[in-house]
């Protein structure tokens, strides 16, 4: 298949999922690298949406290590239950953050992000990663970025 992506002008954010998801699909099908899946899966989200931030961190001997990414550097190591991640990891759950100076103990990687989102990938019901993604915008995310998040991640196999 062509590589490009064919990224959708509208503003509405469930026609930019329903539009992104299945080129996401396309783009995993067939190849079994883990790594090269989740590199895709950062660009596609960060070419459509254009956040600051869009990455995954995996589950490695206890903890979360920076893994693909699309954005600036950041932090490579978080602790279970620290930050958003550690805490969305703890309670394998998605965790909408609107403004995250009001999170206690958000890891600021950056001083320019201001709301996050952290959802869980999950395998074979154990938290096997999260992708984390960031705005320098307060509430950028609500319960529709979820939904279709945890879609994109339920399509990862690991
Ligand atoms: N803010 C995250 C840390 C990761 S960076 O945003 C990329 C957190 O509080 O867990």
């Amino acid at each position: 298949m062509a590589e490009d992506l064919n990224i959708t002008t509208s503003t509405d954010k469930t026609e930019q999922y329903t539009a992104l998801i299945p080129q996401i699909e396309a783009l995993l099908y067939g190849e079994p690298d883990l790594v090269a899946n989740l590199a895709n899966i950062c660009a596609a989200l960060k070419e459509q949406f254009k956040w600051f931030w869009v990455g995954f961190y995996l589950v490695k001997n206890g903890e979360l290590v920076l893994g693909p990414f699309q954005g600036p550097v950041a932090c490579t190591r978080i602790g279970l239950g620290k930050g958003v991640c550690g805490t969305a990891w703890q309670k394998a759950e998605t965790l909408v953050v609107p403004d995250v100076e009001a999170f206690p103990g958000h890891i600021a990687c950056s001083s320019l992000s201001q709301s996050e989102i952290v959802v869980p990938v999950f395998d074979n019901d154990e938290v096997v990663a999260v992708l984390d993604v960031d705005s320098e915008l307060l509430d950028q995310f609500d319960e529709i970025d979820a939904k279709f998040m945890e879609q994109i991640v339920k399509l990862i196999k690991f």
